[in-house]
């Protein structure tokens, strides 16, 4: 399976730092292997859809409403980002769950007004170091996949899913390939137990993924892509987990 490489820019990101880093982008496409996409700040969609025009790089944004027009204000609708050309949109990061008090039936909601626009929900599941250390890291995972699972029925083999450990993210510390391979292997069969194509949902890696240890976590069997905080910042170190990805 073609693998996916999504940079998550979070609230970072100007003017003149976005053109510069999507240029570095743009100009490396020749080379890729896999599928690429950045997932930009609402009010950076129109710059980058802008740039990333007729070229390989996909454009995402990072939340999307539960509703789907109306009285609610500071949302973002499906339909408004599918005007922008987004391709992808990340649903239930744990800054969102954590934040934002977003529970697992909010984030199955907004998973399915993306499938409902054409966008490819990228659905972020993950344990926190508290719960990792109880044991809990399997029960977690599938409860939140579970109702993404319950909402969007045989669609769920349209959506991207990402296992993003909460301890993993911005802390430099990654999962080991075996321990991010283990809980890819658990999300793999819970969601072929409701899926006969479960087999091409791609489930990326998330949390402190970089240059040097890429290779290793995308070489696992259920390992099909990644999902980038920090090093999608820059466009060497980002380029080079590109590189990793074939
Ligand atoms: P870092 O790569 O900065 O750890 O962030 C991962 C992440 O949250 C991507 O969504």
């Amino acid at each position: 399976m073609k693998k996916l490489i999504a940079g998550n820019w979070k609230m970072n990101g100007s003017l003149s730092a976005n053109a510069a880093l999507v240029q570095a982008l743009l100009d490396d496409t020749s080379d890729w292997a896999c599928d690429v996409a950045v997932c930009v700040p609402p009010v950076y969609l129109a710059q980058v859809q802008s740039l990333v025009q007729g070229s390989v790089l996909g454009l995402g944004a990072q939340d999307l409403s539960t509703q789907e027009a109306g009285a609610f204000t500071g949302e973002v609708s499906a339909a408004m980002l599918k005007d922008f050309g987004v391709r992808y949109c990340i649903v239930g990061h744990s800054e969102r769950r954590q934040y934002h008090q977003e529970s697992d039936a909010t984030v199955a909601l907004k998973a399915q007004r993306a499938l409902a626009a054409g966008i490819t929900p990228i659905v972020c599941v993950g344990e926190t170091l508290a719960q990792r250390e109880a044991g809990l890291t399997e029960e977690v995972v599938k409860r939140q996949l579970a109702a993404v699972v319950h909402t969007n029925g045989h669609c769920i083999s349209e959506i991207v899913l990402a296992y993003e450990p909460v301890w993993a993210i911005g802390t430099g510390k990654t999962a080991s390939p075996q321990e991010a391979q283990q809980v890819h292997h658990v999300l793999r069969s819970q969601l072929q137990a409701a899926s006969q194509h479960a087999d091409r949902v791609r489930i990326l890696y998330g949390g402190s993924m970089n240059a040097s240890n890429a290779a290793a976590l995308l070489a696992q069997p259920d390992i099909d892509g990644g999902l980038i905080g920090g090093a999608a910042l820059q466009a060497a170190a980002f380029l080079s987990i590109v590189a990793a990805a074939h």
